[in-house]
């Protein structure tokens, strides 16, 4: 239970030192997401952050987190403070671990030091983001900590956000900024959608044609598939050495990159390279429209078999996560019904249609256990959207609920575990109002901030073991219509707080305190200069 003993109340009080010529800055504690527990002694004299506070990391790996803090109190303080693997008599912040589990921390404060103690390196930095998060913004002066205890621990293991980056393409250093709005949230699991129809972005050594080929368009259709095309070509990929690069970054922020290869649909790009992979054999193009492509891998040739093994080898090779997303969405078996390959394989492997699915549906399943045995061989465990339910799939594959919550909740039951990503609270590509004006998605109802505020991972119903298999939450940006980074930002920001909020906090939910905390998370924005929605600071709810 959330408890917030004694908060001091926002106020950009600047206090003129009595011993500095600097002026200085009250901090508060009741950032985004909420703290477990914040207990303050206001009476206490404050910590204060000053040029002279050292910052005591005892190893390499807090020494990263610390250097990391550093730059955040530069960025807002315009001073740098220096790092140390011993602990002055006092005015240090020390960085420590063992208090909880893994992504916990707190934060003890006294007059002379702060303590901040995660369950792991993850947890304290989680604590020290606690830390920047409370100074109300950028201003050259210190910084005053009140006195007390400050506690956390998330709701969720799995806090994820994902990026579509085949739709657009966003240089490395947007996937890095990205990577930094999520570690300011809190959020540890960076779902990279790579691959789609319109765009192949992953350097594959083996099958150089997908990125040579796959990843170009020449223009785009414009608005909701309309007959008119742009003038934009749109092209780009990430080479070997610029994943490593960005897995590292995102390592270094406690973030794990989950890849995603849709398949077996939402493969035109792919197709476009090597057409034989296809039921009709071509020729295709990388898609310039949107929605759902007829043309998928045709799940008849053995050719599509190995073509995905190499491309998971490529895959894990290039990714340590645990876990690789194999998309299983939105595949039409338009062709693989009219396929004389689908339909042998589809007698070879004796399916049927019966009451649950068709046999095309456990063809598809078919495909998607050939993947899952291929990454599990290699001690790594698939994640899915719903859809991969509809043929048959066993509980080792993590199902990721999109189509609302139903995928999600039949998963549980099933003894899949699942992380909750339903479009109707969670997609940020759509609209952030009812304005005739505001940019979005055509297709969709705008999904507002308190809308995603308001939603509730965890069905009532629910036993605690099947509550236990929803193992997270997450928001997922879609690109279709976010043709620049900064729209890609404005679309998430300040979503991302009201998502950090289900994904941290399981106390009873109260809007208008969120909207405060969050007024003042704006000013962290600001002083990192991102774009965001400055409307949605002040938007209520529409109906
Ligand atoms: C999806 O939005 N097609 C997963
Ligand atoms: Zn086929």
């Amino acid at each position: 239970m959330k408890q917030i003993a004694l908060a001091i109340g926002f106020a950009s009080l600047f206090v003129a030192a009595a011993c500095s010529q600097r002026e200085a800055v009250t901090a508060d504690y009741c950032v985004v997401p909420l703290p477990d527990q914040v207990a303050v002694d206001t009476a206490a004299t404050p910590f204060r952050l000053s040029p002279s506070t050292v910052i005591v990391a005892a190893d390499s790996a807090a020494q990263s987190d610390a250097q990391l803090f550093a730059g955040y109190i530069s960025t807002l303080t315009g001073f740098s403070p220096k790092i140390a693997d011993r602990a002055p008599s006092d005015d240090y912040i020390r960085l420590a671990t063992g208090c909880g589990t893994p992504d916990a921390y707190t934060i003890s404060v006294a007059t002379d030091s702060i303590v901040v103690c995660g369950g792991s390196n993850a947890g304290t930095f989680y604590g020290l983001q606690t830390l920047r998060k409370a100074i109300p913004g950028k201003g050259d002066r210190d910084i005053l900590y009140p006195v007390g205890t400050v506690s956390a621990t998330p709701r969720f293991a799995y806090r994820g956000a994902h990026f579509d980056t085949s739709r657009h393409f966003f240089s490395a250093d947007s996937v890095k900024i990205f990577i930094d709005m999520m570690a300011m949230h809190g959020m540890n699991r960076f779902h990279w959608h790579i691959t789609d129809d319109q765009g192949w972005r992953l350097e594959v050594d083996s099958l150089p044609l997908l990125t040579e080929v796959g990843s170009k368009r020449p223009n785009t259709v414009i608005g909701w598939n309309t007959a008119d095309y742009d003038s934009v070509p749109v092209s780009g990929y990430y080479t070997h050495e610029q994943i490593r690069d960005i897995v590292a970054y995102a390592a270094e922020r406690h973030i794990t990159i989950i890849p995603e290869i849709d398949l077996p649909g939402h493969m035109q790009a792919a197709l476009a390279a090597y057409p034989d992979l296809g039921c009709t054999g071509g020729p295709y193009e990388v898609w310039r429209r949107w929605g759902v492509s007829d043309d998928v891998l045709c799940a008849g040739n053995d050719s599509v078999y190995a073509f995905l093994d190499r491309v998971m080898d490529a895959v894990t090779d290039l990714f340590p996560s645990e876990y690789i997303h194999i998309g299983g969405d939105e595949c039409p078996k338009t062709r693989w019904e009219k396929c004389p390959k689908c339909q042998a394989k589809i007698r070879t492997l004796g399916l049927r249609d019966d009451r649950n699915s068709t046999a095309e549906q456990k063809l598809q399943s078919h495909v998607m256990k050939h993947v899952a045995d291929h990454l599990a061989a290699k001690g790594r465990k698939a994640i899915g959207w719903d859809e991969i339910l509809e043929g048959g799939c066993d509980t080792s594959t993590v199902i990721m609920s999109w189509r609302g919550v139903r995928g999600g909740i039949t998963a549980a039951k099933a003894g899949h575990d699942a992380i909750m990503t339903p479009a109707t609270y969670l997609y940020f590509d759509y609209k952030q109002s009812y304005d005739e004006s505001e940019p979005g998605a055509y297709y969709a109802k705008p999904l507002l901030l308190e809308t995603v505020y308001s939603y509730e991972p965890i069905p009532e119903e629910f036993s605690d073991a099947e509550a236990a298999h929803i193992i997270g939450v997450q928001g997922n940006t879609w690109c279709e219509y976010i043709p620049t980074f900064r729209h890609a930002q404005y679309m998430t920001l300040p979503r991302f707080g009201a998502l950090a909020e289900l994904q941290w906090v399981s106390s009873p939910k109260d809007y208008a305190a969120f909207m405060q905390r969050l007024a003042r998370l704006r000013a962290i924005y600001d002083a990192e200069g991102y774009n965001y929605n400055v409307k949605a600071f002040e938007a209520s709810k529409e109906e």
